[in-house]
């Protein structure tokens, strides 16, 4: 694998700047500024429709923003003149859904974008792959295929897959929103592994509890704007904004808090 400058002190891993985001009339996501330092962990919450998922398939450049930039380390990934294959690379995504290949086991899922993509033998990408499976507890399941996997599982699998590249960045969309409740603790302790060993990530979830566990940045987005960002306990333990405080009143209501 290419090796990259080693980023700059301090500088942060992914920014946003000003990002402006429509479909067609409807302004998704308006002057988003956003900074997530190396090797913290940014929480993105808001009601269903507040712009989460956009702005995470905007990072990933799934989605061409209208105005602002994106910069990765430092570079401006919405240049028009970069690569998003290339910046896709550097950042592994996981999505409430698994989308592993049904017709192929673990660990060919796992190893398809090393060998594919970034031309990893064969040999080194199985070893990578059953290095990360064994770390996320899925050791012996190499040669399933995934229906013979519980959703946890699977997303354990979703997960290695993503770590796979040697991201420098991970982006998780809901991923334990499909979950039976009695696996969600599974995917998220995988989570908190990861932070703990010094991955970047940005997570939009409904688990607050866990946001407020994890996260090192909270981000409150309603209607496509960023209305309130601070620590966990900034944002959850006083929050400064109504907006902020009845969205989190309805969690306590459903008994999500
Ligand atoms: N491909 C699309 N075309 C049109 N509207 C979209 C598209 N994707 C998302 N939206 C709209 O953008 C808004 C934000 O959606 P989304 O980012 O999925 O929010 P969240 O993940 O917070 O639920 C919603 O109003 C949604 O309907
Ligand atoms: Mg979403």
């Amino acid at each position: 694998m290419s090796e990259r400058p080693a980023p700059l002190d301090g500088q942060p891993v992914l920014r946003l700047e000003a990002v402006r985001k429509t479909f067609g009339s409807t302004v998704v996501l308006r002057d988003v500024d956003l900074d997530v330092a190396p090797h913290t962990v940014t929480a993105l919450i808001g009601a269903s429709g507040s712009g989460k998922s956009t702005l995470l398939r905007c990072a990933n450049l799934l989605e061409e923003i209208d105005d602002g930039a994106i910069l990765l380390d430092g570079e401006d990934i919405t240049d028009p003149r970069v690569n998003p294959d290339t910046v896709r690379r550097r950042i592994g995504v996981v999505f409430q859904a698994y989308n592993l290949f049904p017709h192929m086991t673990v660990l060919e899922n796992i190893t398809l974008a090393p060998r594919r993509v970034h031309g990893v033998p064969r040999a080194q990408a199985e070893e990578r792959a059953r290095e990360l499976l064994e770390r996320l507890g899925l050791g012996g399941r190499a040669g399933e295929y995934p229906d013979r996997l519980s959703g946890g599982q699977q997303q354990r699998v979703a997960i290695a897959r993503a770590l796979a590249v040697r991201p420098r960045l991970l982006l998780l969309d809901e991923i334990t929103a499909a979950l039976d409740p009695e696996l969600v603790g599974e995917v998220l302790g995988v989570v908190r592994d990861l932070k703990d060993e010094g991955m970047t990530m940005v997570l939009a979830t409904h688990e607050m509890g866990f946001a407020r566990d994890v996260a090192d940045q909270v981000c409150f987005l309603d209607g496509g704007v960023v209305l309130e960002r601070g620590t966990p306990d900034e944002v959850f333990g006083a929050p400064r904004e109504e907006r902020t405080r009845r969205f989190l009143r309805r969690l306590t209501e459903a008994g999500r808090l």
